[in-house]
């Protein structure tokens, strides 16, 4: 906590959230890039650093109490076991903390668990502007196209103040047509807020503690009550239904795409790529259409991405190319390639130069420098040596039914295609193994693994148990022509 930091942010997220139709989940745990729309409220409190950061918690208060403390352990949860109003949210978190012995000083900021877009910066220009003018309170209000739900900002005709806040259903035509609105967002001074709830009532359309008419009181008791007009009025967007989920989704992937590009990244497609708020890069990395880089996911300089991709949690190392691949906790080396149709798991860990080619999946093993597996194979549980390339449509027979065993594979070795290595083993350094060999025993270094049975041809088979099928003529024509039949070996 520095100086300028509020006493406190409270974040509302009790409510039901019934527009969303969830049977599942609470509202404020639906996720919106990567992070749910709780914790885009409580990383944009922590920005502040505030003395302490409270989320009032009710409807399926269980899962949200297990996120908050598995995701955002700083923040206290406080349970409001019947969601009587805003106003009533706030007074509870307060009367929490002072049963904790914690008496506020300074700014209380509210906010709401329900609006992704609020940043931090936000916050922060909310709560300079109320210390800056010494108001009682400050609301952040902004002027929406579409005002219908919101509670509207009443100003003073004189003065142009903000005079108070009638909620939609309160309200009157002609305030229903005012198209400056609440955001839900305050700063208030943190004594006369615990005065101001104490004196509001539940006489209102919805029979509930509204915090907006805490507004009204401090102004009649002669207290300054100033507002800031958000720049933009999509930053204060709150989330009631899906419809408006999925636009606030697209609002903020908007907004982490057009950060990436400012910071040298390429994107070809916004409209079908998508970034978590936790994605980073450098430069000059290229993201190919229809790309979804979720998580920790980190693009290194100049690599390539996509088309066709989804990456979670995955380090991609500088001018490494993934296209057409998923991959989830995996990292990619420098100069490394993965795809078209690899399947990273947790745990693939490619070294520089190695390769992951088409339609192979690879889990916790390591590819040392410029190995590769290109083509059709499942490597799992494996080390493969730097230089060593695995032949195509080979398995490391990682599991026995009940436990899983390690392959290793030295460096520079040629394994043949069509292998299965039938883990526990090991491979030496610059050993071969036959392309068809199931692989059950260690082969030393340089030697050639062989385990296959012996080839044999039966001479005019085809002719005697298949006459008259086109194989047949086939065969008897090459004889006739003097094609050998060959001898049964
Ligand atoms: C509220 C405001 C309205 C504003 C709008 C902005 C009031 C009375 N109205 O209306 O002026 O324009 O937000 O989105 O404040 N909550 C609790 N406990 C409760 C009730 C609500 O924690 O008892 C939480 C909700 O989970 C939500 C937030 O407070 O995160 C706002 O509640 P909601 O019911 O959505 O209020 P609105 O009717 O949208
Ligand atoms: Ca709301």
């Amino acid at each position: 906590m520095s100086a300028n930091s509020p006493a406190a942010v409270v974040v509302l997220a009790a409510g039901g959230g019934t527009r969303m139709k969830s049977n599942r989940l609470p509202k404020v745990l639906h996720e919106v890039c990567g992070r749910s729309l709780v914790g885009h409220a409580v990383a944009a409190a922590e920005e502040l650093t505030p003395g302490q950061l409270v989320v009032v918690i009710g409807h399926m208060r269980e899962k949200v109490a297990e996120h908050l403390a598995a995701h955002h352990p700083g923040a206290r949860a406080v349970v409001q076991a019947e969601q009587n109003g805003t106003g009533h949210a706030v007074r509870t978190a307060l009367e929490a903390l002072a049963a904790d012995g914690i008496e506020l000083d300074g700014t209380v900021i509210v906010t709401t668990g329900d609006a992704p877009l609020l940043t931090g910066g936000t916050l922060r220009a909310l709560a300079g502007a109320h210390a800056e003018q010494g108001n009682g309170v400050t609301v952040l209000t902004a002027v929406v196209p579409e005002p219908f739900g919101y509670g509207r900002i009443l100003r003073d005709e004189a003065d142009g103040a903000v005079a108070a806040i009638v909620e939609e259903k309160d309200a009157s035509d002609a305030q229903r047509a005012i198209d400056e609105i609440n955001s839900g967002v305050f700063a208030f001074d943190a004594k006369l807020l615990v005065g101001a709830l104490a004196e509001v009532t539940t006489d209102n359309a919805q029979g509930e503690e509204y915090l907006t008419d805490t507004l009204e009181i401090l102004r009649r008791a002669g207290h300054r009550v100033g507002a800031v007009v958000a720049a933009d009025y999509r930053d204060i967007l709150g989330i009631n239904d899906r419809v408006q989920l999925a636009h606030a989704r697209r609002l903020l992937n908007d907004r982490l795409l057009e950060r990436a590009m400012r910071a040298g990244v390429t994107v070809v497609d916004p409209a079908t790529t998508w970034f978590d708020v936790q994605v980073s890069y450098e430069p000059d990395a290229v993201v190919l259409p229809n790309t979804q880089l979720q998580g920790a996911t980190h693009l290194g300089e100049g690599c390539e991405v996509g088309p066709n991709s989804t990456l979670k949690d995955t380090r991609i190392g500088a001018g490494a190319r993934v296209s057409n691949t998923t991959a989830d906790s995996a990292e990619v080396g420098e100069l490394a390639t993965a795809g078209p149709y690899a399947y990273l798991r947790p745990g693939a860990r490619l070294a520089r130069k190695a390769k992951v080619g088409t339609y192979v999946e690879v889990k916790n093993s390591e590819l040392g420098e410029g190995a590769k597996v290109p083509h059709l194979s499942y490597i799992g549980d494996a080390t493969i040596g730097e230089g060593t390339n695995v032949g195509a449509a080979s398995v490391t027979v990682n599991y026995d039914g009940v436990n899983k065993h390690r392959t290793v594979i030295g460096a520079h070795c040629r394994t043949g295609s069509d292998n299965m290595f039938i883990a526990p083993v090991t491979i030496g350094d610059g050993a071969y193994t036959a392309a068809g060999s199931v692989i059950t025993n260690d082969v030393p270094a340089g030697a050639l693994g062989v385990s296959r049975a012996q080839q044999r041809n039966i001479a005019g088979w085809v002719e005697r148990k298949r006459p008259g099928t086109t194989s047949a003529q086939a065969a008897a024509a090459a004889a006739g022509t003097g094609a050998e039949a060959p001898a049964e070996a």
